[in-house]
């Protein structure tokens, strides 16, 4: 249910693509997302968790109204973005921005990063050059740069250099949502806690919220308040992280965390191991997804996809052992 405080809100979420040629028509569909259901409140960060595959990024761009929808809608402030007129869309690109996974490529080689923060300034505030120009000496410190490092160009730069004026270029038009798909995935293990911690740094100073994308559930579970674990298309299990990390309920959520976390010999964890692959998002298996995969099938399983049940409160699980 929607609360108070509530940003976003996602609602029975579908991207279909279709498959086969111009001349031989559609054969089949890719489902990449497939019927999803999730809310981030105002200074929240949901962690969005899944293999390869399992239709992250297509929710993020669906989200950042970079892909139209199939069918569904999604709320912001109240406000359905689903067929908004391009002016609209205009404020609403102001205020859910976005920063992806590779530093090397989502930066424009031939701008100095003074011009790469001005940018999104100037197209969507009128304000003076020299405003301009102190906004962007603003955002450098509050990525921890130098102001004047705005001369120089994104390839004299470390990758977790990169990063920050990617987080600054999100920040500059005062964002309250920012999307973050995979954005450690690509750099050194010895910086990523680093970004991470400016990353909760800016959120507690600033209030703003963050859908976190990831594959790596202890990773995603350190920085998110709330969890949802997506499995083809699907969310098979919501819960705060805490709850999650304590109590993970879904066999595949049980896979992640044996594949994230090295077992401690003392610890009771039951160990699930993920065998064979994650099977095509075309055409995808009948009732509940995960069934090719699963140790716990019961012959129920492969007919109908099991609805998510809340367990305990804020906890939903989509699973036939409960
Ligand atoms: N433009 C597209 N056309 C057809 N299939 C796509 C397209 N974009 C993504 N897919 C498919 O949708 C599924 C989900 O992809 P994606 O959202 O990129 O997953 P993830 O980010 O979790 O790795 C995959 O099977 C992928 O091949
Ligand atoms: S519904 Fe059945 S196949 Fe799916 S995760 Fe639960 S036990 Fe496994
Ligand atoms: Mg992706």
């Amino acid at each position: 249910m929607a609360e108070a405080d509530t940003l976003l809100e996602v609602k029975d979420l579908r991207k279909y693509f279709p498959v086969g040629g111009f001349l031989s028509g559609t054969k089949g569909w890719v489902k990449a997302v497939d019927d999803i259901n999730f809310s981030i409140a105002r200074g929240e960060t949901l962690g969005v968790v899944g293999e390869s595959g399992c239709g992250k990024t297509t929710t993020a761009k669906l989200v950042l109204a970079a892909e139209p929808v199939t069918s569904g809608g999604i709320l912001f402030e109240g406000k359905d973005i689903v067929g908004l007129k391009p002016k609209d869309l205009m404020e609403y690109r102001r205020k859910v921005q976005v920063v992806f996974q590779d530093p090397f490529s989502s930066l424009s080689p031939r701008l100095r990063v003074g011009e790469i923060l001005a940018e999104p300034i100037v197209t969507h505030e009128h304000v003076s050059r020299t405003e301009v120009n102190r906004r962007v000496g603003e955002l450098l410190e509050l990525v921890g740069l130098r102001p004047d490092m705005d001369r120089l160009f994104p390839h004299e730069f470390s990758g977790g250099q990169r990063q920050r004026i990617a987080i600054a270029r999100a920040l500059a038009t005062n964002a309250e949502l920012i999307v973050l798909d995979e954005p450690v995935s690509a750099l050194d293990v010895s910086i990523r806690a680093h970004i991470i911690g400016l990353l909760e740094d800016l959120q507690k100073d600033l209030g703003v919220s963050y859908l976190f994308i990831g594959h790596d559930l202890a990773a995603v579970a350190h920085i998110s308040h709330r969890i949802a674990v997506m499995y083809l298309g699907k969310i098979v299990e919501v819960a705060e992280s805490l709850e999650l990390c304590e109590n993970p309920l879904h066999p595949y959520t049980k896979a992640l965390f044996a594949a994230s976390l090295p077992s401690h010999p003392d610890e009771e964890r039951e160990e699930i191991v993920l065998t064979g692959e994650v099977p095509s998002a075309l055409n995808p298996p009948e009732g509940c997804r995960f069934h090719t995969r699963c140790p716990f099938i019961m012959p129920h399983c492969s007919e109908e996809i099991p609805e998510l049940k809340e367990m305990s409160p804020g906890h939903w699980v989509s699973c036939y052992l409960y």
